[in-house]
């Protein structure tokens, strides 16, 4: 079948890219010249594992191709995802302007029976807003067209994975023309799908993600009540993991949840909730929780090495998680800036982040290497759980620190050992 993604941007792109390989005949549309130019020659504008060769495979076989030509794509295509941003507004609402912008485009080059699905995370009722933006562009129009929600639940980093195998795909919509129709894109996909109306796919997805960021509040508070009571949060985490009823994933405590998706989704859906006058109080913890819990790390360095001011602190990683270049509300960012504030000097080392592209500032080094990092510090916080620090030769770095304290902020090196080699090391709950 022939789809039309609108917005090149990183669900934008996978989507694309999930399609082609479900052997569909995809066209990427988007405004940003630069960016059709680097995927029309199979380059990425963003990290993400794996995406780079099913680009170059997909367009070398003709299943894909990018454009800026508005006008013909949307003729020539009768299914259209809209893939553009909803950034975060000052109030915590999702900002649908450009999902407006879109809709008014569809709206004017509508040539026959178009389904318009919204697959940006976007608040309960947009699909509505959605058709009415489409039809208020062209009133006269009598060629029918319907809306459908189809939200994505990829996660950065492991978006191929979680494209191609999803625990479930969700279509809300009331035309069943339309859902038969997007249901038919993923026949080749073995997941189940679940068939509702356009508000409760909507709410779905915001409630999946609070949700998640929920349990991960939860285990960084009991961290702290570990931490207290000379707990491993570990072993609590994993008493309770084998719990069906609660499930094994996303209670690992560190120094919070960032992304472009939890704290967005989480204010987002707290917005709805006041709109609606309905007391959310417990997101309202969750955001708190989430907050301050780099601050609970410095609070710990601070516990340890007396005043911070004039110290040298290395920090670990930079990305809001492993396998992606994103430092979107970043916990690194905030413990960084928390450590700049207090005049303390800071080494960093990320695979694939260059501070200088988001901060700038002479306290800060960024190194190639994690021992130049360390190069005399007196403490070393893990703040990305970059798999390659699993593999580090930690005798090699302690020599180089002038104490060998560390922070392991993502709770991921084995305390037993990194004691055992000499290292006076803390987690979070551990
Ligand atoms: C999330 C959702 O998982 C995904 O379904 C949605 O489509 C987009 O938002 P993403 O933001 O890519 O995906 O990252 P995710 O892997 O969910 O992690 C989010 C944050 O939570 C990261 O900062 C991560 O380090 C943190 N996290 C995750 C924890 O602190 N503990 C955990 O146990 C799991």
């Amino acid at each position: 079948m022939n789809i039309l993604i609108i917005g090149t941007g990183y669900v934008g792109t996978t989507t694309a890219l999930v399609f082609a390989e479900l052997g569909h005949q995809v066209t990427g549309l988007d405004k940003d010249v630069s960016k059709i130019e680097l995927l029309n020659n199979g380059r990425l504008h963003f990290f993400e594992p794996g995406l780079g060769s099913l680009l170059k495979k997909h367009l070398e076989q003709n299943l894909l191709h990018f454009t800026t030509d508005q006008e013909n794509a949307i003729k020539r295509n009768d299914i259209i995802y809209i893939c553009v941003g909803t950034p975060r507004d000052s109030d915590g609402s999702a900002n649908l302007s450009y999902v407006e912008q879109v809709a008014n485009v569809i709206g004017k080059y509508r040539n026959r029976y178009k389904v318009v699905v919204t697959k940006s995370t976007v608040p309960v009722g947009t699909a509505e807003k959605v058709h009415q933006w489409i039809a208020d562009d062209n009133p006269e129009s009598q060629i029918p067209f319907d809306v459908v929600s189809n939200p994505e639940f990829l996660r950065e980093g492991n978006a191929l994975e979680d494209a191609l195998h999803p625990d479930r795909i969700v279509i809300g919509g009331s035309s069943q023309k339309a859902i038969n129709l997007i249901r038919s894109l993923y026949q080749n996909m073995h997941a189940p799908i679940i068939v509702t109306n356009s508000r409760a796919a909507e709410l779905i997805k915001y409630t999946a993600n609070s949700f998640l960021a929920m349990k991960i509040s939860y285990i960084n508070e009991i961290a702290k009540l570990c931490d207290k009571l000379d707990i491993s949060i570990e072993d609590v985490a994993q008493g309770i993991r084998s719990d069906h009823r609660i499930g094994p994933h996303f209670l690992n405590a560190g120094m919070g949840y960032g992304g472009s998706c939890f704290p967005k989704d989480v204010a987002a859906l707290l917005e709805v909730s006041k709109r609606n006058q309905v007391n959310l109080s417990i997101l309202e913890k969750v955001v708190t929780v989430n907050e301050a819990q780099p601050f609970y790390l410095i609070q710990k360095l601070s516990e340890k090495l007396g005043s911070l001011k004039g110290k040298k602190i290395g920090v670990l990683g930079l990305a809001f998680k492993p396998g992606t270049d994103d430092v979107r509300e970043s916990p690194a960012f905030v413990l960084i800036q928390d450590l700049l504030s207090k005049n303390v000097k800071v080494s960093v080392h990320d695979p694939v982040v260059k501070i200088a592209d988001h901060l700038d500032s002479h306290q800060i080094v960024q190194c190639d290497s994690i021992v130049g990092a360390a190069r005399n510090t007196d403490a070393l916080v893990l703040s990305t759980n970059w798999e390659q620090y699993l593999k580090v030769d930690w005798l090699n770095v302690k020599r180089v620190m002038k104490t060998p304290y560390i922070f392991d902020g993502r709770n991921m090196l084995d305390a037993q050992k990194m004691k055992n080699d000499g290292f006076d090391y803390e987690g979070i709950g551990c």
